[in-house]
């Protein structure tokens, strides 16, 4: 498998030369543009099935074989997409069922993209048949590097098909015994008990919607079904091109999909960044990305992933979308360099002429040449990114790691009760990330799946689902020497959404642990309650547990309400190592005070000896040290030893300015 086939930062994107089937001089055009943009990478055809089979079995691979060519003579690598992601009319029209269902019942008609049943045979015939062809066509291609399969695979479909394959699923997962799916999901409530699997179908608003245990199935089924497309997609690939890898560009933290799960189908990771930039002037935009790439390099244990799309300017599907000022992008696209992608990649090289996405960004505009300010921006990163060879292939090291898991987040909008209208999982999670970000630590963000042994400490905010095994290996993790950290609503219930008996936190990590908690209480908005840790008093916002030490030592307390005086934040020594609960939730400072003791008691040192002001995140990747100035001030930063400016070549020490929006990598 030739996964690092690149020996530069990959750089490049999105490239439909099939737009312009008719206008072949653009093309060339194309090449000398690409060639000026320092632009070393396409990707191709990911929408071009009607272009390679214009009527069903008669294919037309003319304008492709000239494209790869051009583009191998001019020293570009290809990504070549399998073109699922959309379909021709002629295929809608004469195979009806390849079209999605909706909840209602409703067999979409032909239109959009991404409107395929997972399940229909039949497209799952005419997707391996149209990806055998291209890929014996190309196979021998020196430009064809990897395969970019579909696009951005998600949706679900309600048809016949897929309601039998979802209780074909359920059979699978509950050992072809009713009686056992009925106990999982507590089906003696509201006289829910079925006597068959044929009784079950999909979870609609005007059908069954309150059962947790069936949402969760399906929401695995689907994505299960989706995952099981793709490896339908990739079987004539591995055949025909065993050494070429795959990938499938992942959106976001899309929760449609355990992408925790999917990526371990995948040979890289990749996935599509579309951040806000300048909306508002804060730099919560540069968190939260930092996050989401951290997430995606997770995925494969710290391995480089891919930033398949970013915009090289605006995009054109928010309400309104403001332009990001020059410099943005530049930022944005070494931030993902800086933790962790081997890419920058654009959605897209060319603006099309029609179409819904004709005022998306691009780095060639409609006036098609290259003096606009956006092709000058690319141009200048692609020149930087070239001197980034070192970074290749290398990864981040960290001694922390936060769970966030993608069922937990499912199941944690599922449930009914305590605070319903505030359950922000994916908020909490990035509220425990910040402080490391801003202090210039590598964080991995892992599914509760994830070993945990080589990490100092583990942070697990509002873990409210333990997966079979979960509960033995936080016990074994802390019993052999790592801290742990949970918070409120932690251990409540298993993977059907069974709560644990005989106390929280439960399935034995109350020992763990050393508290119980009895009860949680759910506090409206600026209602006042307070609560301690460490001497310092913060608010409790939303939701709170009211623990009782059962061994553990209390680091603070609550300071109001009926349960004045009982702990709020807990360290329990267990084993070799300590178990802290922090009972409650605080939108403020807690985390930061919290983390910031953890990180002096563990002795966990920032990425490099550099003080980085407010705004501005430092990152290492191999030996590389990425600082990045979000802000739209010019930045002081103490560098405290010798570097050298791997863009500039200088030495550098004491004092550096950086520009607003600026960065420095520097070894
Ligand atoms: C997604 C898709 C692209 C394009 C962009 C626009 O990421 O994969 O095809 O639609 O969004 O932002
Ligand atoms: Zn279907």
């Amino acid at each position: 498998m030739k996964e690092n086939f690149y020996e530069h930062i990959i750089h490049g994107g999105d490239y439909n030369p099939d737009q312009w089937i008719k206008t072949p001089e653009i093309w060339d055009e194309d090449m000398r543009l690409m060639n000026l943009a320092h632009i070393n990478s396409a990707t191709v055809g990911i929408f071009s099935w009607s272009a390679v089979e214009p009527e069903e079995g008669v294919y037309n691979f003319e304008w492709l074989d000239r494209v790869l060519d051009n583009l191998h003579e001019n020293g570009k690598y290809v990504i070549l997409a399998t073109p699922s992601g959309a379909r021709p009319a002629w295929l809608a029209q004469k195979y009806p069922e390849v079209l999605r269902v909706n909840e209602e019942g409703v067999r979409n008609e032909y239109g959009v993209r991404h409107n395929h049943c997972l399940t229909s045979p039949l497209y799952r015939e005419k997707v391996r048949n149209i990806n055998r062809i291209i890929a014996e066509r190309y196979k021998n291609h020196p430009a064809v590097k990897m395969w970019h399969i579909s696009n951005e695979y998600c949706g679900e479909c309600h048809c016949e098909l897929c309601q039998n394959a979802f209780r074909q699923w359920l059979r699978e997962h509950y050992n072809n015994d009713i009686e056992l799916l009925n106990d999982k999901w507590w089906n003696r409530f509201w006289s829910h008990q079925l006597n068959d699997f044929s009784q079950i179908t999909s979870p609609k608003s005007r059908g069954e919607n309150h059962v947790v245990g069936l949402k969760l199935a399906w929401k695995r089924f689907v994505s299960d079904q989706t995952i099981s497309f793709f490896e339908n997609e990739i079987a004539p690939l591995r055949e025909i091109t065993p050494d070429i890898p795959v990938t499938t560009n992942f959106m976001w933290l899309f929760d449609g999909l355990d992408l925790q799960e999917f990526a371990k189908h995948v040979d890289i990771v990749s996935w599509d960044n579309y951040p806000e930039w300048n909306v508002g002037k804060d730099t919560r935009t540069a968190v939260v990305s930092a996050f989401v790439h951290d997430v995606f390099r997770s995925m494969k244990g710290g391995k480089p992933f891919l930033m398949m799309e970013s915009t090289p300017s605006v995009i054109n599907w928010r309400s309104v979308n403001k332009i990001p000022e020059p410099g943005m992008l530049a930022m944005s696209s070494v931030q993902a360099v800086a933790h962790g992608a081997d890419s920058v990649q654009y959605f897209q090289w060319r603006k099309s002429r029609g179409g819904h996405e004709k005022f998306h960004g691009a780095v060639v505009d409609h006036c098609g040449h290259e003096n606009t300010r956006v092709f000058r921006e690319v141009t200048a990163l692609g020149k930087d990114l070239e001197k980034l060879d070192g970074v290749i292939n290398r990864k981040c090291e960290s001694r922390v790691a936060i769970v966030y898991d993608w069922q937990n987040e499912w199941v944690t909008n599922m449930f009914c009760g305590y605070n319903n209208a505030r359950r922000d999982y994916q908020k909490e999670c990035i509220k425990w990330y910040e402080p490391f970000w801003k202090r210039g630590i590598s964080v991995d963000m892992i599914s509760m799946d994830s070993d945990f042994s080589h990490y100092d400490a583990v942070i697990a905010p509002f873990l409210y689902m333990l997966k079979d095994g979960t509960a033995e290996r936080i016990e074994k993790y802390v019993n052999g020497g790592g801290s742990f950290v949970a918070t409120y609503l932690t251990g409540i219930a298993d993977e059907d959404d069974l709560c644990f008996l005989g106390g929280f936190p439960g399935n034995g990590l109350g020992k763990v642990f050393g508290v119980w908690a009895e009860e949680t209480d759910a506090l409206p908005e600026n209602c006042c309650v307070n609560a301690s840790f460490d001497g310092k008093t913060y608010e409790v916002n939303h939701v709170c547990d009211i623990i009782h030490a059962q061994g553990a030592q209390v680091l603070g307390t609550y300071e109001s309400e009926f349960y004045k005086g009982e702990p709020s934040v807990t360290c329990n020594g267990y084993g070799k190592g300590k178990a802290y609960y922090v009972a409650f939730r605080n939108d403020g400072e807690l985390a930061g005070d919290f983390c910031d003791k953890l990180i002096k008691e563990l002795e966990i040192l920032p990425d490099a000896d550099i003080d980085v002001p407010h705004g501005v995140s430092m990152r290492k990747r191999g030996s590389y040290i990425f600082v990045i100035n979000f802000t739209d001030d010019e930045k002081q930063i103490k560098l405290n030893g010798t570097y050298r400016d791997v863009l500039t070549g200088e030495e550098l020490n004491n004092t550096v300015m950086l520009n607003k929006y600026g960065y420095m990598v520097l070894e």
